[in-house]
């Protein structure tokens, strides 16, 4: 049984934010505009408690704050004024009344800090944690489970791999009773729409700017062109999908930046494409993860994913191939893959 703002035993989930840029954004549109509907279909009730940010600071409000004022807020970038509290986001985290942190912060893919003593903090004081950020999941997934399970709380990650193309809760609810033999996919969609625009005739140089402008990119261009961020996401597909802990150095990677137009152009005269795939092949309990660019045949459903649509391929004992394909980025699309996560913590809780 949770505690709402008012003190009094009820199911009201207390959501504090990390962080507030593009994904918190779409969380607050879709949380304004299905309020209703959240709660007659699924009995979802919620307040949006607490937002820490690095440059804003931090607000909060027990009782919750009107989401127009705060979709409002999000399109500012000036200091926070009303319910300012001296508080960083560990400390947020700590001293607020929230059930549930969601995990917002830059990624760094090297420490996963600050996000991974986020993770800790909220765990250690009964909180619920939902990470868009692929830092704690890549990185130290087995110790914030382990930390999660023990004080019977959840550790969720939709938001990291395929952003609300659903991938964990897809293969936990529906593929059930299958072994995964294989993962394969577009795990970046910045890649992908970047060897999508050079085979309709664009230049690296000037898609890649177009990328940028769009905020399809990483905080570090080099993320998504040299395959760290496909990296990291093969890394997390490992750890919450096969039981077997993947270390970063584990997954080979290689990216992009050595294609060019000459070898999109001789690739489509083979009647192939280049994708930067990621693989997770499972044998005799071993994993072997790549990301690399490869040449695909044009049957290979990976070869259609084009844009900044993402894809996976699940090779299952007992159906063959599954493949999902859907949006990988974006500001409604990752915010989406929060609500599902959202979701599962109400069905748990209310089950
Ligand atoms: N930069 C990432 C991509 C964002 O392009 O896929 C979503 O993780």
């Amino acid at each position: 049984m949770m505690v709402n703002s008012t003190g009094s035993a009820g199911s009201k989930h207390l959501i504090a934010l990390v962080g507030f840029g593009t994904v918190a954004t779409g969380l607050c549109k879709i949380l304004l505009e299905k309020r209703e509907h959240l709660s007659a279909a699924h009995g979802f009730d919620f307040e949006i408690v607490a937002v820490s940010t690095r440059s804003r600071g931090t607000i909060y409000n027990p009782q919750g704050f009107s989401l127009p004022e705060l979709i409002n807020l999000s399109q500012s970038t000036t200091p926070f004024e009303n319910h300012l509290q001296d508080w960083d986001s560990e400390a947020m985290i700590r001293k607020s009344n929230a059930t549930v942190v969601v995990e917002l912060a830059h990624t760094d893919l090297n420490t996963a800090e600050p996000a991974l003593t986020h993770c800790r903090a909220a765990f250690e004081t009964g909180k619920h944690v939902i990470s868009g950020n692929k830092g704690p999941a890549a990185i130290a997934y087995s110790e914030l489970s382990a930390l999660a399970s023990k004080h019977k709380l959840l550790f969720l990650n939709e938001a990291t791999v395929l952003s609300g193309t659903p991938v964990f809760s897809f293969v936990h609810n529906t593929l059930g009773g299958n072994r995964i033999k294989r993962i394969r996919g577009i795990l970046n969609g910045t890649t992908n729409f970047i060897l999508s625009e050079m085979q309709s005739g664009s230049s690296y140089e000037s898609t890649l700017a177009v990328a940028a402008d769009r905020g399809y990119l990483e905080a570090d261009p080099a993320a998504d062109i040299e395959g760290y961020d496909a990296q990291a996401k093969l890394a997390i597909l490992a750890n919450i999908l096969l039981d077997t802990p993947l270390e970063l150095g584990q997954v080979k990677r290689s990216g992009i930046s050595s294609i060019t137009s000459e070898d999109i152009k001789a690739a489509e005269q083979e009647g192939k494409r280049w994708k930067l795939v990621g693989t997770l092949s499972i044998e005799n309990n071993t994993v072997q993860a790549e990301v690399k660019a490869e040449k695909l045949p044009l049957d290979d459903p990976l070869a259609q994913v084009m844009g900044t649509l993402n894809a996976i391929t699940f090779s299952t004992d007992l159906l063959g191939d599954i493949t999902i394909t859907g949006p990988g980025a974006g500001s409604i699309e990752t915010g989406y893959s929060i609500l599902s996560d959202l979701l599962i913590l109400n069905g748990q809780e209310t089950s």
